[in-house]
């Protein structure tokens, strides 16, 4: 903790103390996340099948921050009750999991359903449920069966009645004790990192498989979101939609406005528009912009596989809430000519001739493309709700990257306070948000950077046999916010 950081977090929170009206709404719930691939280990326990991360890191070590993998982790496999107990720590009213596909079905498909797999998730869900910890449970988040992979993944349009079968099963398992479902976290990280060399299956695919892979997702989720609402809702009455990365973005001159609604479509639009826009299929912006690219580069197909009408049909509608992971926001300005732009997606695109960047008056977080500037959070959510009409929001990922282990993280404090000020703010303006689900419960494998980086309410030592956890000052701050419905302490 620098002497700087305490005052501004000092000066900050004495200054907020007298707002009016800082208790958020009763029906308002706050939890915390986290993903199996990031936290479980065991990948290998039992009968699991192989994933396509595990495959990926044990036969490449050029992939992530010091070759690490995520064969251990923080092994919550072993270690889920001592997880359970930090969310009661921690006041939680959610716990976001996700459930790991080839640990529950380890061929793929539902033809063996692994007792050990079914008894893990059910375990941690009733131990959850005994604390009055409500499970938000993801379906999918980044860890196909290898054995789909090599049947071609994402990419492969039967993926969606894999996927579709493989919700049923989950649904049958767990439905009567979890009402809130994600089926896909971040299609964007599963097609536009995955076929860019960057995260699994890393392919070098960004033309064709990326973009077949995108409209497969939009069809995987409509049809799992349809399973449910046809079978089980009836019976449970849950809620079901998927996780959409979305950083904000604004232009950094006016002269840039047109290219940032692009940026916007491409991003997030291409995941978001075919589910949540009243007329479906793809952003037209964008679809327009890439097929005229198609065409000049001499292909005969347009670049975003076309829908189908009723493919269109079945996928629009298909959500019960929008759920928003929200880090950061960037200014998107015109690329000058022969600059040279960053392939990860926070710096920009090549394909757009886009360039991203911090404005200069934000405050940058620990690593350099993330700026904090918690009204974009506010202006988000007006946009989300002012550009699909949606009725309820969850915010299902926001946090705070660190890259040292700090225990007194006051700039994590900071940031979930200030993203919680404005959460505030929007419910006041009328959006309706319906709970903040903070990422990440515990520092995890944070994929490309490995263990090099943190974002967890509680320190993991990962040199530990026993993987200790320790709370952060931060950990102690959301306590307080939790029990207390306000971020003023
Ligand atoms: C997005 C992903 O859902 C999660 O897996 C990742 O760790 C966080 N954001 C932080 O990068």
């Amino acid at each position: 903790m620098s002497y700087i950081d305490v005052i501004v977090f000092g000066v900050l929170i004495s200054s907020k103390c007298s707002l009016q009206g800082a208790v958020f709404p009763p029906w308002f719930k706050f939890g915390a996340a986290s993903a199996a691939y990031q936290v479980e280990g065991g990948w290998n326990a039992s009968d699991k099948g192989e994933s396509i991360w595990d495959h990926l890191l044990h036969t490449r070590s050029d992939i992530t921050a010091e070759s690490a993998n995520g064969d251990v982790a923080c092994d919550s496999y072993h270690l889920w009750k001592r997880d359970i107990e930090m969310c009661e720590e921690l006041g939680l009213d959610m716990y976001r999991l996700s459930i790991s596909w080839p640990r529950l079905l380890p061929s793929g498909f539902p033809n063996h359903i692994s007792e050990y797999g079914k008894n893990y998730y059910s375990n941690l869900i009733d131990g959850l449920l005994e604390k009055g910890i409500q499970p938000v449970v993801t379906l999918y988040h980044f860890d196909l069966p290898q054995s789909l992979q090599d049947l071609g993944g994402w990419a492969n349009p039967l993926i969606a009645d894999w996927f579709a079968d493989y919700a049923r099963v989950v649904f049958t398992l767990y439905g009567d004790r979890v009402k809130i479902w994600l089926t896909l976290n971040e299609p964007f990280g599963i097609c536009d990192v995955g076929y860019n060399l960057q995260h699994a299956p890393y392919l070098n695919d960004t033309e064709v498989g990326r973009y077949l892979c995108n409209k497969n997702t939009m069809l995987a989720h409509a049809k799992a979101w349809r399973v449910y609402q046809e079978e089980f809702k009836p019976r449970y009455n849950g809620k079901v939609s998927l996780s959409t990365l979305f950083i904000w973005y604004e232009p950094l001159t006016p002269d840039d406005k047109e290219l940032t609604e692009l940026t916007i479509e491409h991003w997030e639009g291409r995941y978001a528009h075919p589910i949540f826009s009243k007329q479906g299929g793809w952003p037209p912006k964008i679809q327009q912009f890439l097929d005229d690219a198609a065409k000049k580069e001499g292909y005969h197909q347009p670049r975003l596989p076309p829908f189908t009408a009723e493919e269109i049909e079945l996928v629009r509608g298909t959500y019960d809430f929008y759920g928003l992971n929200h880090y950061t926001t960037r200014k998107v300005r015109k690329a000058r000519p022969d600059e040279v732009i960053g392939s990860w997606p926070f710096y920009g695109s090549k394909e757009l001739g886009i360039v991203l960047e911090n404005d200069r008056s934000w405050p940058v977080g620990a690593v350099d493309w993330f700026a904090m500037y918690p009204e974009g959070l506010w202006k988000q959510l007006h946009w989300l709700k002012n550009t699909y009409g949606v009725n309820e929001i969850l915010i299902t990922e926001n946090g705070y990257v660190n890259v040292d282990d700090d225990l007194e993280d006051w700039k994590r404090m900071k940031y979930i306070r200030d993203n919680l000020e404005q959460i505030q703010y929007a419910i006041e303006d009328g959006v309706n948000v319906t709970g903040y689900i903070h990422w990440t419960l515990m520092d995890n494998f944070e994929w490309l950077a490995g263990y090099k980086v943190n974002f967890g309410l509680y320190a993991v030592n990962f040199t530990d046999p026993e993987r200790k956890r320790v709370p952060r000052e931060s950990a102690r701050y959301y306590a307080k916010v939790t029990r207390g419905r306000s971020y003023d302490y």
